[in-house]
């Protein structure tokens, strides 16, 4: 099987952005280990950030029909944007919702997702870590296991 593990808005910046909040693990590094992850769990992985939200949009589509799920943590474009929650209706393929934080112990307006209308389920809190998480979490959804 192969994933897209998609990035939004401000992901670029992780590491040096708020650290406190997100860590100091950079996207660089993530990409690494989601890259290993796959190689251990037999997964093919395409990995981009896009600070547009268009440009999500147009990775969500480009996965239509050619790969087989789809982990998106798309910043604060999940609690706003109704044109990526299209999206991935319209992608037919299933979708976790990631965030490195833990969007329910923060500010109200980060409670609302769009994304997780449309997703199997969603990995919050766990840091870089949820990456991986999410990838065996999608990988047992596709098998039937969960
Ligand atoms: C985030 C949480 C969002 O609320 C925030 O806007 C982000 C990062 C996370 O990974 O914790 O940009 O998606």
């Amino acid at each position: 099987p192969g994933f897209l593990i998609l990035n939004g808005p401000n992901l670029n910046l992780l590491g040096t952005r708020q650290p406190e909040v997100y860590g100091r693990t950079t996207l660089a590094d993530i990409e690494t280990m989601c890259r290993a992850h796959g190689e251990r769990i037999g997964v093919s992985v395409e990995f981009e950030q896009s600070n547009h939200e268009g440009a999500l949009i147009d990775a969500i589509h480009g996965a239509r029909g050619r790969l087989d799920g789809l982990i998106l943590n798309a910043g604060a474009y999940t609690h706003t944007s109704v044109a990526l929650m299209d999206a991935i209706s319209s992608a037919e393929i299933p979708a976790i919702e990631l965030h490195l934080s833990n969007v329910h112990a923060r500010e109200e307006f980060r409670h609302v997702s769009y994304i997780a209308r449309v997703a199997v389920g969603v990995i919050c809190g766990f840091g870089a870590r949820g990456y991986t998480l999410a990838m065996d979490a999608l990988q047992s959804h596709l098998e039937g296991r969960s």
